[in-house]
């Protein structure tokens, strides 16, 4: 695998492959490489003859007092997996190889960047929005694959790329989990080894909202509360627990079919997000959210 840092590096390389005919994916990650990580580069090389994994931590979408510095930075065992796995090259760039330290111009899907996640941390899509048009730019690949996991920015990425005509595919890529269900996540790291045990409950919440709504138990709305009781008692401090729509993630109303349930919660220090998306309707297929959520 090749590592280059500068946009003329990687632009060289890939102009390389294009005059080969072949295609290319992305895959934009901040390091601190885990299966999950890896599930994407993985899906990336089914898509495209060539696979770029990015590695840049990106300070504008950490708000003051967040973990920009001391995020997980674990370069040398990211590179053996990267390797092990069969990613073409690494794009890893430092801060002042992305952003001129006069830029103007940011990127901001509005309204959607503003709920769940970015009401607790504004700014952060709009953070996110920008580094990866910006590495859409860079590259200029025929597809980009991003978790589930972070279903947010998922819909925020998708959005922007349709509404700013980005020439690019996104590809949505199932969360990859620990036996447990906790979803794979660099910030796990953060966790003692008993939050890591109470940790697992934010996905069987998930899991029991889902069944009550398949079940047709009850409405929304007590579905909702009794989630976020259920997580206080555990031990979270709950930020949020949605029925949404799929869609655009606005509140579902009882009609909606193609779901997601959208939670974040605290342990400590330590903020986790997950989510469930599905079907209310048995018939449909689950690739409608790999590929398009609506
Ligand atoms: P990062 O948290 O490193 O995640 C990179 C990609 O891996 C994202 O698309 C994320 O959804 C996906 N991912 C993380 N955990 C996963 C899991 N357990 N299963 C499947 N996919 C998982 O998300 C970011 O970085 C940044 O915001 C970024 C998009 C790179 C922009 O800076």
């Amino acid at each position: 695998m090749r590592l280059v840092n500068t946009v003329s590096e990687l632009r060289d390389a890939v102009r390389v492959w294009r005059s080969a005919g072949q295609s290319v994916a992305l895959v934009p990650t901040m390091g601190n490489l885990h299966a999950g990580h890896l599930a994407l580069v993985n899906e990336a090389q089914k898509k495209a003859d060539r696979v770029v994994v990015s590695i840049f931590v990106n300070p504008t979408q950490f708000g003051i007092g967040e973990d920009f510095e001391t995020y997980p930075r674990t370069e040398a065992e990211d590179r053996q997996k990267l390797n092990a796995c069969g990613a073409d090259l690494l794009f890893q760039p430092a801060v002042s190889a992305v952003y001129t330290s006069d830029a103007k111009t940011v990127v901001s899907v509005s309204g959607l960047s503003e709920e769940y996640c970015g009401a607790l941390r504004p700014g952060h899509f709009d953070g996110v929005a920008t580094v990866v048009c910006k590495l859409f730019n860079i590259v200029q690949p025929d597809v980009a694959l991003f978790g589930l996991k972070d279903f947010q920015q998922l819909t925020v990425i998708r959005t922007m790329v349709r509404d700013l005509n980005i020439p690019v595919e996104i590809a949505g890529v199932e969360t990859v989990r620990e036996a447990s269900g906790l979803a794979m996540s660099s910030r796990n790291g953060y966790l003692s080894a008993e939050e890591k045990t109470t940790a697992a409950k934010l996905y069987q919440a998930l899991c029991v909202a889902r069944d009550a709504i398949l079940a047709g138990s009850a409405s929304f709305q007590e579905i909702e509360c009794k989630a976020m009781l259920f997580l206080q008692e555990s031990g979270f401090q709950p930020d949020y627990f949605g029925v949404c729509k799929a869609s655009d993630l606005k509140k579902a109303g009882e009609d909606d079919v193609a779901l997601v349930l959208l939670a974040a919660a605290r342990l400590s220090k330590t903020r986790l997000i997950d989510n469930v998306c599905f079907s209310r309707n048995p018939q449909s297929c689950s690739d409608a959210f790999l590929s398009k959520a609506d």
